[in-house]
């Protein structure tokens, strides 16, 4: 008994602060601290000029340390463990390591209080107290997926967003650093990758955990006239209609498909409308009530961690999104709206469409259309699917 109490009592942390005993110990103590010290001695030396290839050497450094620590550890507790049975030594194995289940999946080895699940995009300064970096913590994010030869049109749009909101900009030409001459690009984020759309970066780089810190999320094209438009107003009425899922009205002048997010004037918000005789199976389904289109939409915290889901890795135009952001918020007619009262102008200019290739002697743009018409048709196809076979699992059929 008095063994077994020992063994357990040596595993644990209090192990390794214990007096060594023998010779062999006392000998890899001093080689810890040894190390330590040439450790210690290393950052001085590169710190000051952060050469590369000396982080390089302090990282290997840190490595072989934390391995000569285990090692040691290791081998000590089972010299002592050998002498008592090997029932007990299980047990006892299985306190000393960390496995915390309800960490994020792979981080179950972590004490929880190191585990930093979510992100934010806010920028800090390389000196100082991290806890003095940041003079202001913006609620909200917005997003424009942009090209260099539309930056008036992005730089008026800009403008309309205060200091309480995080600038990211998606660059699908590649030309990143021109932007520069607008002030506010100093403060903005630039994320660039050739010719992808914005629900091809939005997969990528706006997971529910990343853009965890922000209250709201704008995920906008470029091509939007906001002359009309203010966006701190905007947010106080989404607040005030509890609506989750949203987009500012469309000027009806311009060619709208939808009577839904047309613009109604001498209102604030309105979240449902008439369409064209049988366009819609249900007065509270798309596109009569819980639609909004893809092209200016904003989105709550929580209703994006759902929509970020339902995004296909391949289907990168996103047609097709519209008629199913109603089964991320509940009851999707309530929950999802148009804002009158702050209204845009969609101008239509076929930017990322002339991207494309030409193809068969088509034009690009033709190509670029097709591809989103067969993308809408695939997604349409896949949601039916997977919810087929969800309730074919629970062996329930539905009357529909
Ligand atoms: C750092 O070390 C790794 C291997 O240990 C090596 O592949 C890499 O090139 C090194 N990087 C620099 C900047 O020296
Ligand atoms: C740990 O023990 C193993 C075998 O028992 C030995 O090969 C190894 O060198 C030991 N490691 C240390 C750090 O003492
Ligand atoms: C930014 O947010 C704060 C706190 O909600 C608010 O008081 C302030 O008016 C906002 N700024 C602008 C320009 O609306
Ligand atoms: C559904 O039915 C199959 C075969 O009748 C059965 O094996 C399965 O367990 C059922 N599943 C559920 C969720 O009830």
């Amino acid at each position: 008994m008095k063994m077994e109490f020992d063994t357990g009592y040596r595993k644990g942390n209090f192990g390794r602060s214990s007096l060594p005993k023998k010779p062999n110990e006392i000998m890899r103590v001093l080689v810890t601290i040894a190390v330590g010290m040439m450790f210690g001695f290393f950052i001085g030396v590169s710190f000051p000029s952060l050469s590369l290839t000396k982080l390089n050497i302090t990282t290997a450094l840190i490595h072989d340390f934390v391995i000569i620590g285990d090692k040691s550890t290791a081998n000590s507790t089972q010299d002592t463990a050998s002498t008592s049975s090997s029932s007990s030594n299980q047990v006892t194995t299985d306190v000393s390591k960390i496995w915390v289940p309800s960490n994020p999946k792979g981080a179950e080895m972590l004490p929880p209080g190191i585990v930093a699940s979510e992100s934010d995009f806010y920028l800090r300064r390389l000196w100082g107290k991290p806890s003095e970096d940041l003079t202001s913590k913006p609620k909200y994010l917005v997003t424009f997926t942009v090209g260099y030869d539309q930056r008036k049109n992005v730089d008026a749009a800009v403008k309309k967003f205060s200091e309480n909101f995080t600038i990211l900009l998606f660059h699908y030409d590649g030309r990143t650093s021109e932007w520069g001459e607008f002030e506010w690009s100093r403060r903005a984020i630039h994320v660039s990758a050739r010719k992808q759309t914005k629900w091809w970066y939005a997969k990528r780089f706006l997971h529910p955990d990343i853009v965890a810190a922000y209250d709201y999320i704008f995920i906008w094209d470029e091509d939007l006239g906001v002359e009309h438009f203010d966006a701190e107003e905007y947010i106080k009425l989404v607040r005030k209609y509890g609506l989750e899922i949203s987009q500012p009205g469309l000027e009806p002048n311009r060619g709208t498909t939808w009577q839904m997010t047309k613009r109604r004037g001498g209102q604030d918000i309105h979240k449902v409308t008439e369409e064209k005789p049988g366009w819609c199976s249900d007065p509270r389904l798309p596109p009569c009530a819980a639609f909004v289109e893809i092209m200016a939409p904003v989105f709550s915290r929580e209703a994006w961690r759902c929509v970020w889901h339902m995004i296909q890795n391949d289907l990168v135009h996103g047609w097709g999104l519209d008629f199913a952001l109603q089964r991320c918020v509940e009851p999707p007619h309530e929950r999802i709206g148009v804002v009158d009262a702050q209204w845009i102008v969609h101008q239509t200019v076929p930017s990322l469409g002339n991207q494309g290739e030409a193809e068969d002697g088509k034009a690009p743009w033709k190509g670029v259309r097709q591809r989103c018409q067969k993308e809408w048709e695939m997604f349409r196809n896949r949601m039916e699917n997977a919810e087929k076979s969800y309730f074919k699992s629970l062996n329930f059929t539905r009357n529909t």
